[in-house]
């Protein structure tokens, strides 16, 4: 396992907006040995700390926690945006640069027995990151512990989730 992933991350400059570099990891994933190596690197992290759910934000966070969550043997909890899930759910607000979003759980979808492994793709100013942290803790659920592919480390939001007690870890700064 050698592979440089951080060469596999497309750069698109000025999307969605001018002046964001937009890290774009479907390069990363079109590459099976890039996607399969990304999923085992961050299982293979948290492999001894008694996982039993992984929970990945929508929607990217979705491809890499489903990877994830196999290596590992243990379940998958989408965190999805407002509206999308049909059973009870509870739901945490955060600030976007412009305004809030709602990030939302099935309630019962883990629970104080649950040591929860947070997931998702890229981690900027960490504020949707805090949020599902918050959301999950919620639930009386134990999260400790978080996997991103990629970090932005100049932005600040990996400082502010270890600052939650949550440990951070990424393949790619
Ligand atoms: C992106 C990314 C993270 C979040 C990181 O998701 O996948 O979830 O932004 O930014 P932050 O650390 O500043 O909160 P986005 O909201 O663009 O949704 P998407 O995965 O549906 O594209
Ligand atoms: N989400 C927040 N910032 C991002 C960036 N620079 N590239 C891709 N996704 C992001």
């Amino acid at each position: 396992m050698t592979l440089d992933l951080k060469a596999l991350v497309r750069s698109i400059p000025d999307y969605p907006k001018p002046g964001i570099i937009f890290r774009d990891i479907t390069s990363l994933i079109e590459n099976s040995d890039g996607f399969r190596e990304s999923c085992q690197r961050l299982a293979d992290a948290h492999r001894d700390k008694g996982i039993t759910r992984v929970a990945g934000i929508e929607a990217r966070g979705f491809i890499f926690g489903a990877g994830v969550a196999i290596a590992l043997g243990v379940g998958f909890v989408p965190i999805r945006k407002a509206g999308k899930l049909p059973g009870e759910t509870i739901g945490q607000n955060y600030a976007l640069e412009y305004g809030v979003d709602t990030i939302e759980i099935h309630a019962n979808a883990v629970g104080p027995d649950d040591t929860v492994l947070l997931v998702d793709d890229l981690i900027a100013t960490g504020g949707t990151a805090i949020a599902a942290v918050s959301l999950l803790r919620r639930t009386g659920a134990s999260v400790q512990h978080s996997a991103f592919v990629i970090d932005l480390p100049d932005i600040g939001g990996a400082a502010k989730l270890r600052a939650q007690g949550v440990d951070v870890e990424a393949l790619i700064a």
